[in-house]
């Protein structure tokens, strides 16, 4: 059944306290639920329908008393309750008696057990898998929890709040009280209970309040807990210094799993994370672990503020908390950043994400707005839509009300709406209302349409310069696809960053006739009609212009540039972020050509031109070394897929392979040069400085090992083993292994028999391990046998998420020229997955489920195998709605 956002109705009765008492047993969880309720004297007089799933119901009393139920599908219906016959609005108890069997929760949402400790997932609709209840949002509770369980094997228990009673019961059984200050909704419960670790921190807040910050880990993961410590220290800080917003409980614990469907959960207090975004040494963990730490902690903390004291009213505004929130993680990322630059590096990596993930989503079956208007599964629109692009849509805003403007529109949000559930819309009005006068307060209705309208907008610039009248014209239009059930997009308000450079690299003067100041540098203009064109004025000599610099909006932009043009703006365009995206423009373009034209793949895909472009950045004196690593990452493969209406996933990897062994060859000695610069051999710290020369490093050595395979050179590879076996840290290591891998060396197999035996009980490393080989180039289709083998190992474990991803998606999803055989046996090694997990996961099968999201693109025979292999999997009869709805979606036409 499909539920619809125009649907939404105010609850009938409010839940105003809850008082829950647990009897923590794996096989049988006794769960006491006290409530209090009241009609709510705004919607019309109903039934009570309350949401449970799973559950063994024992009683149900209200006021104390016995009384008549009735069960409709998984609802619990109470039609005799006070109010209900005189319209009364008096407060009344109700008390639910349920057990549930949490060890054989293998979806792992409401109660489950990992590794002999309790946990619960309830966002979005876990908590009626926990007790009956009204499982929306917008119904806001004060909580109480009492846990009891056995002391030895259950030391530790935790649930939201502060903890306000604990001690000894019979039979070897403890307790503990906790009680949460702060009102939620039940989405934000959880709780904890096994044998954990912490490490703990006070923090003195600028108020002079104290506060207690812990993470919890399993005995032995002590050691990898400081880096989340030191983050979540640091989002504390940003949060209060950046947006005023301190932290409003006395105690804020962290708790990692390693069964978990998501990234990390915001559970008031009590944030339950992936230990893959908590655990963290050097000689385990890679800098990029190490960042993705940092903005998840950063992410679940800030949430604090932005999703749990303001949260959603229903589920189709999931964005107004996730967009915002990972804007303000983004944002938190960029502002430990230690220069500029480094800045524009982290924008080029979420731009690169949402480029590779979110816009083929948006062309796709699953296309949804941001704000969506109807769902079957409410798990499936956890998006690169909702998260990355809800985030565009917020930095969007800032853009046109300024920084400043933003946080004042931040404040005037949490004054209205502070203990509220609330809506896009009314987060949108805050922020146009505290700007009276700005560009989003003008043109408010029409921005909306980001929240309303899917798919990714084009942009088409088209400049002409008139030397006569030394006038520079430049003409801006834009379209929409369309998309699942949107025929027609109406234009949307699109913030156009822009500069002109002169054809020697100089900045130009900016002037517009209505531009009263003429500046060199960047100007906003604001994109509202279908097509709109700029004059400026005073131009000595044809420029190249500098569009949508620092990607100032989530959209496709064409321009036809020449070749000389783009080597302009990648010397010297000021915008970082367009200096990249020149490079990437020329790297597609030669793509694209080798791709298109008839007969083999080229061996010389790149002109002279790129390759002397690319050795002048990898040997630039001033540039970073983080940025030098993504300018010379050729476009991934799936993202030049996407520019391509028919798509040979062979074809593309050739190509793509020819490109990169060509740099690897004809930038051989540059690439030497840069191995030995960036090598590095200090103490691990994992600044992004650092950071970036190990990834240049990197790099440079996955090049220096394939010119090496091709010209059957050993040193190289001999280098990369040495590397291997010596590093200090993780990065080096695993970047060593990988160019090994990613070459074909012989080394390979015995460095990968290495690392395995170095890093068996660590659980992170391992997934890595699988990964790589999972992912690892196919060489005359050797890689499905090498997935199906791997499933075999002693060390595979199909119901651990983490480690079902590193093998399964991996090679699903980034691994396109071994995922899409010739011989179908890909698709119907994913269908087998997709049906086998669905058995005891729906939300990991749903999201495998998504890799073939894009076949009707492919050329054949891979489209049609991939629609057999979704009609197989749609055939099945008793599939999870989860993974229904995604199949669904894919076959319709
Ligand atoms: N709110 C969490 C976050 O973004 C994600 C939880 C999603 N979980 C789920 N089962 N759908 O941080
Ligand atoms: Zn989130």
């Amino acid at each position: 059944t499909v539920v619809r956002r125009e649907d939404y109705a105010a609850p009938a009765f409010w839940i105003d306290s809850v008082d829950l008492s647990f009897d923590l047993d794996p096989a049988k969880t006794r769960v006491l639920n006290r409530m209090r309720l009241r009609r709510n004297p705004d919607v019309p007089t109903q039934p009570l329908r309350l949401d449970g799933e799973d559950l063994n119901l024992a009683r149900v009393m209200v006021n104390g008393g016995g009384c008549s139920f009735k069960m409709d599908g998984g609802q619990l219906v109470l039609e005799n309750l006070p109010g209900l016959d005189d319209g009364g609005t008096e407060p009344f108890d109700l008390e639910i008696f349920t057990t549930c069997n949490p060890a054989k929760n293998t979806q792992l949402m409401g109660l489950y057990v990992s590794q002999g400790t309790f946990f619960t997932q309830c966002e979005a609709e876990g908590f009626r898998r926990i007790t009956y209840f009204l499982d929306r949002p917008d119904v806001m509770s004060a909580y109480t929890v009492t846990l009891k369980a056995e002391k030895t094997l259950y030391p530790v228990l935790l649930s939201n709040g502060n903890l306000v009673d604990s001690g000894d019961l019979e039979d070897g059984r403890h307790f503990a009280k906790w009680v949460d200050p702060h009102k939620k909704p039940c989405y934000l419960f959880a709780l904890v209970a096994g044998k954990l670790v912490h490490r703990e921190q006070k923090v003195i807040a600028r108020n002079g309040a104290e506060h207690l910050l812990q993470v919890y880990v399993r005995p032995g993961d002590l050691d990898k807990t400081e880096h989340a410590m030191n983050s979540l220290m640091a989002s504390v800080v940003w949060d209060e210094a950046r947006f005023g917003l301190p932290l409003d409980l006395e105690r804020f614990m962290i708790v990692a799993t390693s069964d978990f469907n998501m990234g990390a959960m915001e559970n008031k207090g009590l944030n339950i994370f992936n230990t893959k975004y908590v655990l963290a040494n050097p000689a385990t963990a890679t800098d990029t672990d190490y960042a993705n730490i940092e903005s998840v902690v950063g992410h679940e903390y800030f949430h604090n503020w932005t999703g749990n004291r303001i949260t959603c009213r229903d589920w189709f505004q999931l964005s107004l908390k996730e967009g915002l929130t990972v804007f303000r993680d983004q944002e938190f990322s960029m502002d430990l950043c230690p220069s500029p630059s480094a800045r524009a590096v982290k924008r080029i990596e979420d731009v690169r994400v949402l480029r590779t993930a979110q816009f083929p989503e948006d062309a796709g079956p699953m296309a949804h707005p941001v704000r969506p208007d109807s769902y079957a599964e409410i798990n499936n629109f956890y998006t690169v839509t909702i998260y990355e692009k809800g985030a565009e849509v917020v930095r969007m805003m800032q853009t046109l009300v300024g920084r400043d403007g933003f946080a004042r529109g931040m404040k005037l949000y949490f004054e209205r709406f502070d203990g509220q559930a609330v809506t896009c819309d009314d987060f949108a009005q805050a922020i146009a209302d505290a700007n009276p006068g700005s560009e989003l307060a003008n043109h408010l209705p029409q921005f909306k349409r980001w929240y309303s309208q899917a798919g990714t907008p084009r942009v088409k610039a088209e400049g002409a310069y008139n030397a006569a009248e030394r006038t520079y014209t430049l003409t801006l239009s834009q379209s929409c696809p369309t998309t699942p059930g949107q025929d027609h997009k109406e234009p949307f308000v699109i913030p156009v960053n822009l500069g002109l450079l002169s054809h020697e690299g100089r900045e130009l003067p900016l002037q517009l006739a209505h531009w009263s100041n003429a500046e060199a540098g960047t100007r906003n203009f604001v994109l509202t009609q279908a097509s709109e064109t700029l004059t400026f004025i005073n131009v000595d000599a044809e420029p190249v212009p500098s569009l949508l610099r620092a990607f100032s909006a989530p959209v496709v932009l064409e321009c036809d540039y020449t070749d000389a043009e783009l080597l302009v703006l990648l010397a010297h365009d000021t915008d970082a972020f367009n200096r990249w995206e020149a490079a990437q423009r020329l790297a597609l373009r030669r793509a694209l050509k080798a791709i298109n034209e008839p007969g083999p793949v080229p061996t010389e895909p790149l002109n002279p031109a790129f390759i002397t472009a690319m050795r002048a950045v990898l040997r630039h004196p001033d540039l970073d070394a983080a940025f030098k690593d993504l300018v010379l990452t050729l476009p991934a493969e799936t993202y030049i897929a996407e520019q391509l209406a028919e798509v040979d996933p062979q074809r593309v990897h050739a190509v793509r392979e020819a490109m990169r062994a060509q740099m690897a060859r004809q930038l051989f000695d540059d690439w030497a040069w840069a191995f030995e610069a960036f090598e590095g051999n200090g103490a691990y710290s994992p600044d992004s400085t650092s950071a970036g020369r190990r990834a240049l490093a990197g790099l440079a050595l996955t090049h220096l090992c394939l010119a090496a395979a091709d010209s059957g050179n050993t040193v190289w590879p001999g280098k990369a083993y040495q590397r291997f076996k010596d590093a200090g840290n993780m990065t080096d290591r695993f970047n060593a292994l990988s160019a090994l891998v990613v070459s074909g060396s012989e080394l390979a197999k015995p460095a990968l028999q290495r690392f395995h035996a170095l890093f068996k009980d660590e659980a992170l490393a391992l997934d890595k391990w699988f990964a790589l080989q999972a992912g690892a180039p196919d060489r005359g289709g050797n890689i499905l046998p090498t997935v199906r083998q791997l499933m075999q190992h002693p060390d595979f474990q199909p119901r651990n998420p983490n480690r079902a991803r590193s093998v399964l998606t991996t090679f699903c999803q980034a691994n396109p020229a071994a995922f899409h055989r010739a011989d179908a046996g890909g698709y119907v090694f994913w269908s087998e997955r997709v049906m086998d997990i669905d058995g005891f996961n729906p939300q990991v099968a749903a999201r495998l489920a998504r890799a073939l999201d894009r076949w009707k693109k492919l050329a054949e025979p891979y489209r049609s195998a991939a629609r057999e292999a979704i009609a197989r999997v749609a055939a099945k009869p008793d599939l999870s709605n989860d993974v229904r709805e995604v199949v669904t979606h894919a076959l319709k036409d």
